[in-house]
Parts: structure tokens; sequence; C-alpha cells
């Protein structure tokens, strides 16, 4: 068949992006698909439109890329595309609404406060934050509502660095989450979603010298992976029943990753849902893949195959 992969766009994690759709469209150019990558602009319609692909891969990360716009337009286009439908990619992507999803079917997810823009104006920071406080102590993670890459994410133990943390979040979008911040195990399932039921990729373990921010996230070598994760094989089943259950409940397609806590009791805290998974050569969907012994070329293969049928 032949793809167009979409990469790039113009979000916070357009570098990101392209890192990915470069090695979806390599792994997709070895496993026999013709493959052109294509930037999101103002030529998208018309270069779609002129290429008439036979599916089309999002390999978007960010606004646009996995808030569903993108996802519009191909819907308009009526082009297949690899993913989630664009109304499933708006509740993944507003972390308290995905939140409270998946704690409706069951899961764990941390308390959390989300806190708009003019709120904050309104109200004035210092009675806002020392309500935040009182009601979640401390420490707490800070970030935006919408957004990936743990840009604008900051994890706040003293009470002094709360306004700092939040009005750098602000700078992402207008709208912050408090969450409580949970000790324990950080993983992410991938979801494979292409034969009938979700299924969840081996959680690859993520254990980072300092913060897993953006710098950490796409320097090779500055994070150490375990894949599969260093759980007993009761908590491993338990966070890869929650992945399947959060795809599920998010109404999600074909493929997304999970994120979650891991206590010391093995309870899985959902953080979040991603439904453009980074696929770089430091990105955890990859490496869930070949821990589950499945090679990205054959796989992305796969999800095509799936899309275009
Ligand atoms: N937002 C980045 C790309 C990720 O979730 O991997
Ligand atoms: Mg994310």
């Amino acid at each position: 068949p032949r793809v167009a992969v979409l990469a790039g766009g113009i979000s916070h994690e357009r570098d990101v992006s392209r890192r990915s759709g470069r090695r979806v469209a390599d792994a997709l150019r070895e496993a026999g698909c013709e493959v052109l990558v294509l930037d999101v602009d103002a030529q998208l319609i018309p270069a779609l439109r002129a290429e008439a692909p036979d599916v089309v891969w999002p390999v978007l990360h960010g606004a646009v890329g996995e808030d569903g716009s993108i996802r519009d337009v191909l819907e308009l286009l009526g082009l297949p595309y690899v993913g989630t439908r664009p109304a499933s990619c708006r509740r993944a992507w507003d972390k308290p609404v995905a939140a409270a999803v998946v704690e409706r079917a069951g899961l764990v997810v941390p308390e959390a406060i989300a806190l708009p823009h003019d709120l904050f104006r309104d109200l004035g920071a210092p009675a806002v934050l020392s309500a935040v406080l009182q009601r979640l102590g401390l420490p707490l993670v800070v970030k935006p509502a919408r957004g990936g890459s743990a840009l604008g994410v900051g994890v706040v133990r003293e009470p002094g660095d709360l306004p700092r943390a939040v009005v750098e979040c602000f700078a992402y979008g207008d709208t912050a989450v408090l969450q409580r911040f949970v000790a324990g195990t950080e993983v992410a399932v991938a979801v494979l979603d292409i034969d009938g039921a979700p299924r969840a990729l081996p959680a690859v373990e993520i254990v980072a010298d300092g913060p897993y921010d953006y710098a950490a996230r796409y320097t090779a070598g500055a994070v150490e992976f375990f894949a599969p994760a260093r759980l007993d094989p009761e908590a491993a089943r338990a966070v890869a029943a929650a992945a399947e259950r959060a795809h599920e409940a998010l109404g999600l397609r074909h493929l997304s990753r999970m994120d979650f806590i891991v206590d010391a009791q093995g309870v899985p805290h959902f953080l979040e849902a991603n439904v453009a998974p980074g696929m770089t050569e430091t990105s955890l969907l990859p490496l869930g893949a070949a821990a589950a012994g499945e090679d990205v070329e054959s796989l992305y293969r796969r999800i095509v195959d799936v899309a275009v049928a």
C-alpha cells in the first residue's frame, strides 16, 4: 500500500514528531510499503488529494495531531488512517477528561485538581495555591491539561516552588493539572488493537537519574529502560489489564500508550493516555514491541494493513 506519514506539525512536539515519523517511514519502507512523508501546513490538503494514498498515518504529537483535529480533516477527505477517531482523541488528549473516563471504568487515578488560568487570575495565586496545598498536600505534580513530552511538567516538593511551577505550566496551555505525587515504578504500556481486542505489550519501566523531562526523553542513554518492567507477575498482569481497559474505555483504535505509576502494593495509578505515542529511537512503544519479540517493520505493516482494510 501507499502510505502517507504525517510528521512535524505545529505543536511544541514538532521535532519529536519528525523523528518519530522518520522511524515509522523507514520501517514501513523496509516492510514493502510505498511511503511519502508530509508535513502539516497549508499544502496538506492539496497534497493528500494529489497523492491519494491508500492510508494516512498521522505520527503527529501534541495539539492538532493528538487532539483530533487532523483526523477530522482526514474524515472529511474520506481517507483511511491509522489510529483513533477524532472524538476519542479529544477525550484522551484532555488529561482531566481522560482520567474521569478511566476512573469510571474502574482504574485508580491520582487525586488532582484542574486549574483554569482564568480562575487562577481572578481568585489570585495565594488563595488558589493555598487551597490546593491544603487539599492535595506535597509533593505535587503540575502539568498542562493538554500536552506531551513532559513539556511544562514540574514536580513540587516545597510550597515555595509551587507558584513558579504553575506559571511555567500556564506557558503551555490555559489549564493546569495539579496532581498528588504517587511514589512507585513509572511504566508505559503500549496497547495494540489490530486483531479484534486490545492487547497490551510488555510494560516498559523508566528509570531516570533526574526528572524524566524533555531532554531526558530524547537523549540516547539519558534514561535507563527495563523492558519488560521489573514488576512481580501479579503487578505486571494488573498494569496490562488496566492499560487494555483504559484503551477500551477511551474508545481508542489500532495503537495507544498508557502511562502509569505502579505503587509498592502493585496497584497501577493511571497518569495519561497517548493516541500518537512517540516512535523515536528512544521511545517507549518500540521498546515494548521489542520486549514482546515484535520487530517494528512487521508490526507497523500489520497496523497499516488493518487501517487500510
Ligand atoms: N508525547 C510523546 C511523543 C510520547 O508520548 O511519547
Ligand atoms: Mg503524553
